[in-house]
């Protein structure tokens, strides 16, 4: 952002800075770096040809005000900070500090609890309930702490899933196994292992298994249950026809190390829910916060969940919730690197962080 002016932008931080705005309030953001009052300008630009970016609030809200000044999206982060050289900076998992968090070990609950009501959620220790050819389980609901959304593990055997309705929630699914159907609404889509779906709030779904379909069912805002119908109502939004997400090198977005790709996202009109699946390298993540409720999914490999004073091991089929602004690390322990599916309510970029 240096905009071939006589001095660079000067890295005020390599993060964000959380703020609340109040509504109707106007704000100057420092472009320049130079403010000793980060985020906002102290007149440090004085002598540059930078000036600062006003922002006036519509409403009272939370934002991530950009602290490297590198962001595509000013005066907000857009994750640009993780791109900088050192922008992304690991965590020692044998620090001082982190040998005394304690590891939470599993037991016969499917639920491990860590700080900050941060849970993982192992699928394999889940028992099923039966409904036709589907048996399902809930993984996170509101009872379990959720403000924004729910997720369902669900294994569809050979056949038809009974009809669910989408009961005015955004849905998005993952397909994590088998293959089959998706049929929304009459309208009937062609799904196999890592797609991502849209199903619009209007709308009812099921799921067709030509082999048993693996399926993670996240809606939002969120349920205790899924909603049953006795019949598929022809109803799929026309003005909406692309629903299905597939994993596309071309789409791969770098983040330091790491690497992610949209699934479901705004270009499936989908507006406050997101889905991205990513891999992770052999490291782990400097703690840090969102702004948005995020369920993590993890593919394969093996690894180690931080929050606080906690940590436990997850490996393929455990999910991880994480509420708003919760303090947290992801570590890959295996060498090769292992891939997760996310999920965020209300977000869209899964890079910004603080
Ligand atoms: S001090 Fe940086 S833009 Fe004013």
């Amino acid at each position: 952002m240096n905009d071939g002016k006589e001095v660079p932008v000067m890295i005020a931080s390599r993060k964000g800075f959380y703020y609340e705005l109040k509504a109707g309030k106007r704000y100057l953001w420092c472009r320049c770096g130079r403010s000793k009052q980060q985020p906002f300008c102290d007149g440090s630009h004085a002598g540059t040809s930078f000036l600062p970016i006003p922002y006036k609030a519509e409403r009272d809200e939370e934002v991530i005000f950009c602290g490297c000044k590198h962001t595509g999206t000013a005066p907000f982060c857009d994750g640009a900070h993780s791109n900088l050289p050192d922008g992304y900076r690991d965590d020692d998992p044998h620090s001082l500090e982190n040998r005394r968090v304690a590891l939470v070990a599993a037991s016969a609950d499917p639920t491990i609890k860590l700080d900050g009501q941060c849970y993982v959620f192992s699928t394999a220790r889940a028992a099923l309930a039966r409904r036709g050819v589907m048996g399902y389980t809930p993984v996170i609901s509101p009872a379990m702490g959720a403000l924004y959304q729910s997720q369902f593990y669900a294994k569809v055997g050979r056949g038809a899933s009974p009809v669910i309705s989408a009961d005015g929630r955004h849905t998005v699914l993952f397909i994590a196994a088998g293959d089959g159907e998706i049929e929304i609404s009459g309208r009937r889509f062609a799904v196999g292992p890592l797609t991502g779906v849209y199903i619009r709030p209007s709308e009812a779904y099921r799921m067709h298994a030509e082999s048993p379909l693996t399926v993670f069912i996240s809606n939002g805002p969120g349920s205790e249950d899924l909603v049953w119908l006795e019949h598929m109502p022809a109803a799929f939004e026309e003005a909406h026809p692309q629903r299905c997400a597939v994993i596309d090198p071309s789409q791969r977005q770098k983040m330091a190390e790491r690497y992610y790709q949209l699934l479901v996202n705004r270009e499936h009109s989908s507006t406050v829910v997101t889905q991205f699946i990513g891999t992770i390298p052999l490291s782990k993540a400097e703690p840090h916060r969102h702004l948005y409720e995020e369920a993590l999914i993890f593919l394969n490999g093996a690894g180690v969940v931080w929050a606080e004073k906690t940590k436990t091991a997850v490996g393929p089929g455990d999910v991880l919730f994480l509420p708003r602004k919760q303090l947290h690390s992801v570590q890959c322990t295996t060498p090769g690197g292992f891939d997760v599916v996310g999920v965020i309510y209300p977000g869209d970029n899964p890079a910004v962080n603080y």
